[in-house]
């Protein structure tokens, strides 16, 4: 089994209900999950990758500017599994090439496109640690 790091994203926590139905559905399980309100820091710090690109300020404003729920999702070959059930990044190019994902059916645009996944192992445990620094607490689920 292997992990990912999932976030439900501000414009998509709305429909956080049909998420957690589609992630079900496909086989994961919810190790953790939480739902939580980033700050600017916080959202630049966990998106220092791409510090310095064209979308970096407006990515961070939008991840702060509503709550989020951050999700450890498990699964065989979970990180790739989760980024083809998400689709494409830009949901308007998702509604094209895969109209059955989650960036297609609840996402708008290339900002606003629902979710996240880690996009590789290095990242996937980089994120993890970073929403759940203290290991994972099941018991609440
Ligand atoms: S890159 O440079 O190829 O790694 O970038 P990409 O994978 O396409 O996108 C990385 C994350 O940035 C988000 N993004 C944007 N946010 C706001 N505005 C614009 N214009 C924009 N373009 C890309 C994109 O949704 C990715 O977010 P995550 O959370 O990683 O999916």
């Amino acid at each position: 089994m292997e992990r990912t790091l999932a976030i439900i994203k501000p414009d998509a926590i709305k429909h956080a209900d049909d998420i957690l139905y589609a992630i079900e559905a496909a086989g994961f399980t919810i190790i953790d999950k939480k739902r939580i309100q980033l700050t600017v820091d916080q959202a630049r710090d966990f998106y220092v990758e791409h510090a310095g690109k064209p979308f970096y300020q407006p990515l961070t404003a939008f991840m702060s500017s509503g709550p989020v729920m951050v999700m450890i999702l498990s699964r065989a070959d979970a990180i790739t599994a989760w980024r083809t059930l998400l689709g494409p990044t830009n949901s308007n190019a998702a509604r094209e090439s895969a109209p059955s994902s989650i960036r297609a059916r609840f996402g708008t645009d290339g900002q606003r496109n629902a979710c996240h996944g880690s996009d590789s192992p290095k990242s996937a445990d980089r994120e993890i640690r970073f929403f759940f620094p203290n290991g994972f607490s099941p018991a609440h689920l």
